[in-house]
């Protein structure tokens, strides 16, 4: 970006919306140049739209009931993002695998946050994953989306302890910290020129801030 200007961003979120959340806190004091261009949502009753209109952020919501075809929705979400005037689209709990139809309009910047150190425990339940599988350090991954479920080049990764009396619920909020500290800082760096989505098969190289 040139110095100056903000990356405009879509969140694309199915859910409660803290990820966005600490996206738009980052961009509304500054401390990342981006702005959040809109929230898409594919449920009309996620939270993170209301967290959206409290904060004057468009709001937009694309149902896939509505779609005759995997195709034609995710060209009506991509449609949407782009109308709003985004440039990267981070998924911020967006419950759905988007197919390279969505990907390419972006160019490859797609990026997503798994609460898991990939590749180890991608999709659902990673937290769970992790504990039933006795590690002993579990973390966030924020990565580059491709066609695959959560196997896009890595940019950033955070860990933490896993604690002996851990529940399900105390090591995703140890986890949920840390992802609330990394997206923004993945998105700095892509702001900032200083990663960008590698050809396909190939590392994401990132240049320190
Ligand atoms: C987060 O744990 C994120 O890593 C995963 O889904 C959850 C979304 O939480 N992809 P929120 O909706 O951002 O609060």
């Amino acid at each position: 970006m040139p110095p100056g200007e903000l990356l405009p961003l879509a969140a694309l979120a199915s859910g409660r919306g803290s990820n966005f959340q600490a996206l738009q806190d980052a961009c509304a004091r500054g401390a990342i140049p981006a702005r959040v261009a809109a929230v898409v949502s594919d449920n009309p009753r996620a939270p993170a739209l209301e967290r959206a209109r409290a904060q004057g952020v468009p709001a937009v919501v694309v149902e896939r009931k509505d779609y005759a075809s995997r195709a034609a929705f995710d060209t009506a979400l991509a449609d949407a993002a782009l109308a709003a005037g985004a440039r990267l689209v981070c998924l911020a709990g967006f419950m759905r695998v988007l197919s390279p139809v969505f990907l390419e309009r972006f160019g490859g910047m797609v990026i997503n946050i798994h609460p898991s150190l990939l590749p180890a425990f991608p999709g659902l339940d990673a937290q769970k994953q992790a504990l039933d599988y006795g590690v002993k350090v579990a973390g966030c991954t924020v990565h580059f989306v491709d066609a695959g479920v959560d196997t896009g080049p890595i940019i950033l990764q955070a860990c933490v302890p896993v604690e002996p009396d851990d529940t399900v619920e105390t090591l995703s909020a140890r986890i949920l910290e840390q992802e609330h500290r990394l997206y923004p800082k993945a998105v700095a760096l892509i702001a900032a020129g200083k990663v960008a989505p590698p050809a396909a098969g190939r590392v994401a190289r990132v240049t320190a801030l």
